[in-house]
C-alpha cells in the first residue's frame, strides 16, 4: 500500500519506518529541511531503540523514503498520516495549527481518493475540523475529490515505541466509514495478526480515548506522589506502600510509582488541554486540576530538598544530576523534572555538572554552552568535588553504581533520589545522607 506521513517527528518516524518494514511504500514528509537532510543520510535525529536499522533496512530496500515536498507527498498515498505536533498553547489548550495547516495542504494538492489518517493527539471534535479544511481547499480549485478523515490516536510509548507500534494493545480507529474501517483494517492486518486488536468507533470517542488514556495514567502518578508526601511526613515508606497496593489485582503494580513528577511531550500537554476543553463545555474538571497542580508541587521537591540540606543560598556550590531525559530510553527532555530542579539551582547560584547516557546533545540545544552547566560523558565525572548527587530519571544504568567511587568523587556524600532507585539502609552503610521520595 501506498503511505505518506507528515510529520516525521517520535509519532511520524515510528509510524513510518514500521509501515515500510511490514512491505508498505512509504514516504515520510516534513517541514524541518535540516531533519529530512539527516534522514535521507541514514540518520536517525531521536533516540529509539531498533529505529536506526528499520529506517537504514527500509531505506536501502526503497520502501521508505524522506521529502519536503509536500506536493510530492500528497500525490504519493493512498493513506496520508498526520502525526505533527500538537503543542499546548498559552491558554493550556492544545495548538492545532500544525495540524490544520496539513489539512491545508493535502486540500491543496490531493488529487484522488484517500484516507486522511490523523495520529496526532487532538481535542474531541478535530476531525471534523481536519475535514472542513481539506474540503474547504478542494472547493477552492474547485476539485471534487472523495476522502475520509479517520481518527486514529498513537499509544506509543517513547524508550520502546517501535515494540509498542508493532505490538500494541489496541489499534483505535474512529471512523462513521464501514469501507474506511475496512481499509485501515487492511493497513494494520500486520500488526494485529495474534488477537484482534483493532477497534473501531466513532470519531470523537476515538479522540477522548487518547486523552483518557494519557489523564489516567497521569492521575495514577500525581495520586502515588501525593501519597508519597503524605507517607514521608507520618514516617511511612512509601515503596512498601506501593508494593502493597500494587498486589490488589484491581490496582496492579504499573505505573504507581512516586518520583520526581512526570514530564515529556505528553502527559502535561494533554491534561491541561483536556481540562481547557472542558473549560468550553463549561464543565468542572477539578480533578484534572488537582492533578496538574500536585505534579507541579511534584517537580519542585528535588530542589526543596537540596535547599534542606545546603541552604537556601547555592553560590559556590556545585550540583551533580544523573538523568536530564524525561524518563529512562529516550533523549526527550520536553518538560523534564531535570529542567525544573536544574532552573531552580542556577537561580540560586548552583552550576551544574550533569550526565544523562543519551539527552547530553539535547541539553547542550535547549541550554548551549554555560558557566553554570557542564554535561558529562561518564557519571562519576559528573560528581567530581559536587556537594549533591540528584538523580532525575530512572536509567538502567543508574540502578547499580559504584558508591565508593561515588563517595570519593563527591565533595559531601549526599544523595537526592527522585525516582528511589536505591535501597535506603545500603546507601546509608556507604556513608551518604540519602534522600528519597515517601521514605522515611
Ligand atoms: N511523542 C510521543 O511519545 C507521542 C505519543 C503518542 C502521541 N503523540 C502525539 O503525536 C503528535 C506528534 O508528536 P511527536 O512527539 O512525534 O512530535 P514532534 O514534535 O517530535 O514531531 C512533529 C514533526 O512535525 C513536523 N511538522 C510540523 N508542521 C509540519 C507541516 N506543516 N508539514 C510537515 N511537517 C511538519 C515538525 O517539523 C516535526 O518534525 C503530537 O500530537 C503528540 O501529542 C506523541
Amino acid at each position: 500500500m501506498k503511505v505518506t506521513v507528515v510529520g516525521t517527528g517520535y509519532v511520524g518516524l515510528v509510524t513510518g519506518a514500521c509501515l515500510a518494514q511490514v512491505g508498505n511504500q512509504v514516504l515520510c514528509v516534513d517541514a524541518d529541511a535540516d531533519k529530512i537532510a539527516r534522514l535521507r543520510a541514514g540518520e536517525v535525529p531521536i533516540h529509539e531503540a531498533d529505529l536506526p536499522a528499520m529506517v537504514q533496512e527500509a531505506t536501502a530496500g526503497e520502501r521508505l523514503g524522506f521529502t519536503t515536498n509536500i506536493a510530492e507527498s500528497v500525490a504519493h498515498g493512498d493513506f496520508l498520516f498526520i502525526a505533527v505536533g500538537t503543542p499546548a498553547d498559552e491558554d493550556g489548550s492544545a495548538d492545532l495549527r500544525q495540524v490544520l495547516a496539513v489539512a491545508d495542504d493535502i486540500g491543496r494538492y490531493l488529487a484522488r481518493p484517500a484516507i486522511i489518517i490523523n495520529k496526532s493527539t487532538v481535542p474531541v471534535g478535530t476531525a471534523v475540523k481536519v475535514r472542513a479544511h481539506i474540503a474547504a481547499a478542494l472547493q477552492e480549485r474547485a476539485v471534487d475529490v472523495a476522502f475520509d478523515v479517520v481518527a486514529n490516536p498513537e499509544f506509543l510509548k517513547e524508550g520502546a515505541a517501535v515494540a509498542d507500534f508493532t505490538k500494541p494493545d489496541r489499534i483505535i480507529v474512529g471512523t462513521d466509514s464501514v469501507a474506511a474501517a475496512e481499509q485501515m483494517r487492511a493497513l494494520y492486518a500486520p500488526f494485529n495478526r495474534s488477537h484482534d486488536r483493532l477497534m473501531v468507533m466513532d470519531p470523537l470517542s476515538a479522540e477522548l480515548t487518547k486523552y483518557a488514556a494519557n489523564v489516567m495514567l497521569a492521575t495514577k502518578i500525581s495520586l502515588m506522589n501525593e501519597l508519597a508526601g503524605l507517607a514521608e511526613r507520618m514516617g511511612a515508606d512509601i515503596e512498601q506502600v506501593r508494593q502493597g497496593i500494587g498486589a490488589d489485582p484491581r490496582i496492579g503494580y504499573s505505573f504507581i510509582y512516586p518520583g520526581c513528577g512526570y514530564g515529556g511531550s505528553c502527559f502535561p500537554k494533554d491534561v491541561r488541554a483536556l481540562a481547557h476543553s472542558a473549560r468550553q463545555y463549561d464543565f468542572d474538571t477539578p480533578l484534572l486540576t488537582a492533578v496538574e497542580r500536585v505534579n507541579d508541587r511534584q517537580k519542585g521537591l528535588l530542589e526543596r530538598k537540596v535547599v534542606g540540606v545546603l541552604g537556601e543560598d547555592l553560590t559556590g556550590k556545585t550540583i551533580a544530576v544523573w538523568g536530564l531525559a524525561f524518563k529512562a530510553n529516550t533523549d526527550d527532555m520536553r518538560e523534564a523534572p531535570s529542567r525544573v530542579l536544574m532552573e531552580a539551582l542556577w537561580r540560586r547560584g548552583a552550576r551544574i555538572q550533569a550526565h544523562d547516557p543519551e539527552a547530553l546533545e539535547e541539553a547542550l540545544r535547549i541550554y548551549g554552552e554555560r558557566y553554570a552547566l557542564q554535561l558529562c560523558r561518564d557519571p562519576y565525572a559528573a560528581c567530581a568535588g559536587a556537594d549533591a548527587l540528584v538523580i532525575c530519571t530512572e536509567w538502567p544504568q543508574f540502578r547499580s553504581p559504584d558508591f565508593i567511587r561515588m563517595r570519593h568523587s563527591l565533595r559531601r556524600a549526599l544523595i537526592v533520589d527522585g525516582r528511589n532507585m536505591y535501597d535506603p539502609a545500603t546507601v546509608r552503610a556507604e556513608g551518604f545522607t540519602y534522600l528519597a521520595i515517601g521514605r522515611p
